[in-house]
């Protein structure tokens, strides 16, 4: 995708001087006292902010966080924790600034952090007067949200209309490139493994996603939903039985690739052994069963031994891997050994991997493999729409404004 690069401007010299407005995703976890619990956005962020600072911008960033009443701020929905953070990783003071649409006044060099955007009326819906207001704010409107993309908001997609010159920061650059290199043009065998409890929130992933994998895992709920259509038995096992009929048609749409293409291995592996319990608990009794000898009151809470080595094959002889979601409930102890082996296999395949989704990046945290990972994702709901297929609101004003 074509769009400006802010670090191009950047290396040009044609940032120095300008008011530039960063559109960041700074929604991060808060404890109940505000505290934030997890960084990483905020951390994300940072390269943006200090590139357009060196390049001699006057700066000013915004972000949503969570999803107040627009007109009706309140204190839980200030980013004043935020602003904070940003001011420690900077090693300076973020001045935050509340009522900023009407005008910023700031000088070059200057830094300043712009109260929850989501609290100005209009900027979900988009509202055009907003949009251009917060345009007149700026010579050049930075999108560098990748995990807000798929919101057609006032700061995500009104404000790059109108602004000067509209562009894709350096954390959303590296989103585009990384989507690119895993889906539009990946090495092959190019492998994604799509797991979590339901089929249903998945279902466009998977019909998306077989058109275009050559092996595509599935895992935890949504794993057993597919043994069910491939007419196992799966015991009590969370599993959503009236989309059966979907993902047999999932099964049908990679085999139906697979022999166009003369390659058998375009598939969808159904497990062929489980671990499995009699109750949902962290001190359940786990047993490694074959998958077609599941008891009426077993829940499957991982995939087998047998299976994981499988996969962990396929995912050493990848080209691409692109994951989302634990294959197991990983949480605990005696059922991670599935999600455990995938992800030691990735973190050994020379595939290049990109990897999205809160429950991903807490597996990938547990077996600590950051590093090998070719690329995480900051997107939640963003990751799965392009997933999905779908061009992302950010993206394509973005691309549209790049084309003149
Ligand atoms: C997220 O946390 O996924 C993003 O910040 C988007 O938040 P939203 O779903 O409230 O738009």
């Amino acid at each position: 995708m074509n769009v400006i690069r802010f670090s191009d401007l950047c290396a040009n010299g044609q940032a120095a001087g300008q008011r530039v407005f960063i559109r960041a995703d700074l929604n991060v976890p808060q404890a109940d006292d505000g505290s934030i619990t997890e960084d990483t956005r905020i951390r994300a962020s940072v390269p943006c902010i200090q590139m357009a600072l060196a390049a001699g911008a006057a700066v000013m960033v915004t972000s949503h966080l969570g999803r107040p009443t627009e007109g009706e701020f309140k204190p839980e929905d200030s980013l004043a924790p935020v602003a904070k953070r940003l001011g420690e990783l900077l090693g300076r003071e973020v001045p935050l600034i509340a009522n900023w649409v009407d005008g910023v006044k700031l000088e070059p060099g200057q830094l300043v952090l712009l109260e929850n955007c989501r609290v100005n009326l209009g900027e979900k819906k988009n509202n055009e007067d907003l949009a251009r207001k917060m345009a007149a704010l700026c010579d050049i409107y930075v999108n560098d949200a990748f995990g807000t993309a798929h919101r057609a908001e006032g700061t995500t997609y009104g404000i790059a209309q109108f602004a000067p010159v509209a562009c894709a920061g350096p954390l959303l650059a590296a989103e585009i490139d990384a989507i690119g290199k895993a889906l539009a043009n990946p090495k092959r065998p190019l492998v994604a493994i799509v797991a979590g409890s339901k089929v249903s929130t998945k279902l466009t992933i998977l019909k998306s996603l077989s058109q275009n994998v050559d092996q595509l895992i599935v895992g935890g709920g949504i794993a057993n939903t597919f043994m069910l259509a491939a007419g196992l038995n799966i015991g009590k096992s969370l599993a959503e039985p009236d989309l059966v009929d979907q993902a047999k048609a999932v099964i049908a749409a990679m085999k139906a690739r697979g022999e166009k293409l003369g390659d058998a291995s375009i598939a969808v592996p159904i497990p062929t052994d489980v671990v499995t319990a009699k109750t949902f608990s962290a001190d359940a009794v786990a047993t490694v069963k074959k998958a077609n000898e599941v008891a009426d009151d077993d829940l499957i809470l991982d995939i087998g031994p047998e299976t994981a080595a499988r996969l962990a094959t396929q995912l050493k002889q990848a080209g691409t891997i692109v994951w989302n979601g634990p294959v197991g409930v990983f949480e605990f102890a005696a059922f991670e050994n599935g999600t455990k082996v995938i992800a030691q296999a990735i973190a050994e395949s020379s595939a290049f991997s990109i990897a999205g989704g809160g429950d991903t990046l807490a597996a990938i945290a547990k077996y600590g493999i950051e590093q090998q990972v070719g690329y995480i994702s900051t997107g939640g709901g963003a990751f799965l729409e392009i997933l999905e297929g779908k061009t992302l609101p950010a993206f394509e004003i973005l691309a549209k404004r790049a084309a003149g």
